[in-house]
């Protein structure tokens, strides 16, 4: 399986294209790594290919099938700043299983402790926040994970527990995961393949 885009152009405003005609295309159970300078379209991108944003030029597709705009999205975006993914009135069992039903091993995976379901978003850290958007994100349909600086905020010892359990998940469930940092160390360590904004992009 394999998640696809094609010749994708985008501006967010009119003759003053951030993207265009990006290839680039994600492969079940792999870890692609994009790199790019800060502002150069890599969030852009990952919108795009997730769904958030749809006037764009183009086709993101999945095995050559184009995404069905309704109902549970396969490829999940989790970015950088869990605390503006989740509703702030909202308790953490509510933002947790507001789309599927997050299973007990998935929780476990992360470290995620029940009394923390309990408590607001404000209550929990930063790292214990980005636990949950992505045990969210992991759910039994999702097949691509889009990951936007998912650490980029956190230290170097929960960046690693982060991740590592990330690895085992994606690896049992044969999701394919576009990683993208500005940290090329990371991505060195993470990925099958890496691939430069720059050079897939004709901006
Ligand atoms: N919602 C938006 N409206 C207008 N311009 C935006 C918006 N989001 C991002 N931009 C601009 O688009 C460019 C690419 O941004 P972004 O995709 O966030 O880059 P990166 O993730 O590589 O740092 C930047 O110049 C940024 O200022
Ligand atoms: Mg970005």
């Amino acid at each position: 399986m394999c998640l696809e885009g094609e010749n994708i152009s985008f501006g967010y405003k009119r003759n003053n294209l951030i993207l265009h005609n990006v290839n680039i295309s994600l492969e079940s159970g792999k870890l692609l790594g994009l790199i790019g300078d800060s502002g150069s379209g890599k969030s852009t991108l990952c919108k795009i290919l997730a769904g958030y944003e749809n006037n764009y030029q183009g086709k993101v597709s999945i095995n050559g099938k184009e995404i069905p705009p309704k109902g549970y999205n396969p490829v999940q975006l989790v970015f950088q700043h869990p605390e503006k993914a989740v509703n702030p009135k909202w308790k953490m069992k509510d933002i947790l299983n507001e789309g599927n039903n997050v299973s007990q091993y998935i929780l476990d995976s992360f470290g995620i402790k029940q009394n923390w379901l309990n408590r607001w978003p404000n209550e929990l850290s930063g790292g214990e926040l980005q636990r949950f958007a992505l045990a969210r994100a992991l759910g039994p349909k999702t097949k691509y994970l889009i990951a936007d600086e998912i650490t980029t905020m956190l230290d170097a010892i929960t960046q690693a527990q982060i991740w590592n359990t990330v690895l085992d998940i994606v690896k049992e469930m044969s999701i394919g995961v576009l990683v993208v940092s500005h940290e090329k160390n990371l991505i060195k360590k993470l990925c099958h393949e890496i691939v430069y904004l720059d050079d897939i992009n004709d901006v």
